[in-house]
């Protein structure tokens, strides 16, 4: 059947078999709610569609105690209900306060039972509630039900690039779904879809605006906007979701009608405390602020001499009393650089600036840190910021948009990349110091963390422009929920919801989605050296494109070498910003990883790897494979055909063809570059322009 492209996972298509129908309707034959939020109501909801589309039964939704025998009670432990509160007995204090317990209860002889979804929050209820639809969604039985599970992280956000004029930077799925022309959209339908999505995998909290504030979004924190805000918060908390804002520095200047932004003087932090008041009196649970700060020609503390603690600090005593966070972004370095200076670099521009400043930021200042040091490449070393931190609130911050992995034209399934940083050892406080210990508040204690993540919607009719990107946004959140997942399991969740059961649909878009990761970095730039696209929107093969631009992103190549020098002797010393044993490991060409070489080292093409390839060898061979690989993407699809919807079908293939013939592009260009550099003939004599 054809199908509405907005409903993306939560897609419920009839139960095929009889009789799993009438266990499900059995099972969920009434659907009561014990206590009255709204967020327990949109759950009752949500199982009561859900049922309706996948079994054509309707369920009632019932008072608690008028629930006859058989049905699924959802509630809050401590809301009053006993079958609740006994059914998260002993758990309670093994689930945090978004977590929950589901549990089938066996009724008396003959009956079906109840099945209790009980959550320490009504968030937690909800997502309790969304994973039963899951269950059902992928024709899981529901007897016998005893399911435990707890976020892993306290904030898990999501950060969107829109701005008002309807356009979103990096996006690649169309226009924004939040605004148009200027203002924000009459009809909010499609944000109500968003959110409904984003609170199926547990999201809690999101930024509506870029965080290269301009003029008009500058004026979002101002009463103009109060009641439009207020309608968003209202649909958002219905699922569980706080409201942020970005904001910019230098509103005091652009619209508070004063002389200066100084952090320290106290007419401008009057103003903030004012517009604060004015934001949680219409908003009492508005999340916060973010912030983009002297970075990329973003307005900030810098200008009046002041640090970032300075800045942060500032907008969170304006916050602090109504219980607001301040998420105050690192991606601060130099966009003015000299490319003929080789001293300035620009990894190790976060940590030098934000390690001073450990343990001066105020209790309710978070700092997001992106996953690598420069910028959301296909490949880059895990921040070392994160182990430079201990008395700090730290978030890692996530690309989902592939502003650098394909733009949405190219699959990439980020989940694996996104694995590997969380798992990553930074040793700081000895062995099993992971980034994801970090970045949740537990490797020092600290009472805020989480993940936040750019996102990569907008309101094409499937929310991110290739079917397949979907699969990011999905990941993303049941990722951050647990991130002991597994990416191939994840993957296939998301395939099983979104597109078909049938193992054999499984098994091919499994094989694409975990192999798309390696393929786009093998024809794209080699060994971790980056970039090589083309300025502003980057997107194509570039090798120069950046090597003479004052952004800090060189490859250094000439007709001997390249790579970057970033050793501890020789270099810029980034490499002294890890914890031992990567500083060491990282340091030396011998002990670097292949896939990081180039990150670390300038070498020349005849430096042998520690795969025994040569790098110009390597540097063919992965860009001929890769090519190849690419277009093999697209048969493995066409095998498809019949077995997936129509739509998503010819789309996906259409994408598959340009990934196929632009990774040819890559191949080339990146190919006969290095070919005319180095003067070094690939060792299978391949054709080379
Ligand atoms: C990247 C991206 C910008 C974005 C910036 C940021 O540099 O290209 O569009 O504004 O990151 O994270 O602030």
């Amino acid at each position: 059947r054809a199908r509405i492209g907005s409903e993306a996972w939560l897609r419920y298509e009839t139960v095929e078999s009889e009789a799993l129908r009438e266990e499900y309707r059995n099972a969920c034959a009434a659907v009561a709610i014990a206590g009255e939020t709204k967020v327990l109501r949109t759950a009752a909801t949500e199982l009561k569609e859900a049922m309706r589309a996948m079994t054509g039964y309707s369920p009632e939704l019932v008072a608690a105690r008028d629930l006859e025998a058989s049905g699924v009670i959802i509630g809050v432990l401590g809301g009053g209900d006993a079958a609740i509160d006994g059914a998260i007995g002993g758990e309670a204090d093994a689930i945090g306060d978004e977590g929950y317990v589901i549990r089938s209860m066996r009724g008396s002889a003959g009956e079906s039972g109840r099945i209790l979804i009980a959550g320490k929050s009504d968030r937690g209820a909800l997502y309790g509630t969304f994973h039963l639809i899951r269950l059902m969604q992928q024709r899981e039985p529901l007897g016998g039900l005893h399911i435990v599970e707890t976020p892993a992280n306290g904030l898990r956000m999501i950060n969107q690039w829109d701005n008002m004029d309807g356009s979103i930077e990096r996006g690649y799925a169309g226009k924004s779904i939040f605004y148009r022309d200027g203002r924000f959209v009459e009809d909010l339908t499609r944000v109500r879809e968003y959110a409904r999505l984003l609170s199926s995998v547990g999201i809690n909290a999101i930024s509506i605006n870029n965080v290269n504030v301009h003029r008009e979004e500058t004026k979002l924190i101002t009463t103009a906007y109060e009641e439009t805000l207020v309608k968003v918060a209202d649909i958002l908390r219905a699922y569980g979701i706080g409201l942020f804002l970005s904001i910019n520095f230098a509103s005091p200047i652009a619209i508070g009608g004063l002389s200066t932004a100084d952090p320290l003087d106290p007419a401008v932090r009057g103003w903030w405390a004012e517009r604060a008041s004015d934001l949680y009196r219409a908003i009492p649970d508005f999340g916060g602020f973010l912030v983009k700060a002297d970075s990329e020609f973003r307005p900030g503390p810098f200008t009046y001499g002041r640090n970032h603690a300075d800045g942060a600090n500032m907008l969170a005593e304006a916050l602090a009393p109504h219980g607001g966070l301040v998420i105050w972004r690192c991606f601060v370095y130099n966009c003015l650089q000299d490319w003929r200076d080789r001293s300035t670099d620009r990894a190790r521009a976060a940590y030098d600036h934000f390690t001073p400043l450990d343990g001066q930021f105020a209790d309710n200042v978070i700092l997001q840190i992106k996953n690598g040091p420069m910028d959301f490449q296909v490949r880059e070393p895990v921040s070392p910021l994160f182990g430079g931190l201990r008395e700090t609130n730290q978030v890692l911050e996530l690309q989902i948009t592939q502003e650098y992995t394909g733009q949405q034209k190219h699959v990439c399934y980020l989940v694996p990349q996104w694995k590997e940083v969380l798992d990553f050892d930074t040793h700081a406080a000895g062995e099993g110091t992971t980034v994801a210990k970090i970045a949740n508040g537990g490797a020092w204690n600290r009472p805020y963390g989480g993940i936040a993540a750019v996102s990569n919607i907008g309101d094409d009719a499937c929310w991110t422009g290739h079917p397949l990107a979907q699969a990011n946004l999905y990941g993303y959140g049941r990722l951050i929920w647990n991130p002991s997942l597994t990416a191939e399991g994840i993957a296939s969740e998301w395939i099983r919801l979104s597109h078909s059961c049938d193992p054999a649909v499984e098994d091919a878009v499994l094989g694409i989605l975990m192999n798309s990761w390696g393929i786009y970095e093998s024809y794209t730039a080699p060994l971790g050296v980056g970039w090589m696209v083309s300025p502003n929107h980057h997107y194509g093969p570039n090798v120069d494109g950046y090597e003479y631009s004052k952004w800090g992103t060189y490859h250094f190549a000439d007709c001997r070498g390249i790579g970057v020098d970033r050793t501890i002797g020789t270099g810029t010393g980034y490499a002294a910003q890890y914890h031992s044993p990567w500083r060491e490991t990282y340091d030396s060409p011998e002990s670097c990883p292949d896939e990081l070489l180039l990150f670390f080292h300038h070498v020349p093409y005849t430096h042998v790897l520690r795969s025994g390839k040569t790098v110009i060898q390597h540097i063919y061979d992965t860009h001929f494979e890769g090519a190849e690989a690419a277009a093999a993407l697209l048969d493995e699809w066409l095998s498809l055909r019949g077995k997936i919807n129509e739509e998503d079908f010819e789309l996906v293939a259409s994408r598959l063809a340009e990934q196929r013939d632009h990774a040819k592009e890559w191949r080339d260009v990146i190919n006969t570059y290095f070919c005319r550099k180095s003067g070094i003939a690939d060792g299978q004599g391949r054709l080379i322009y």
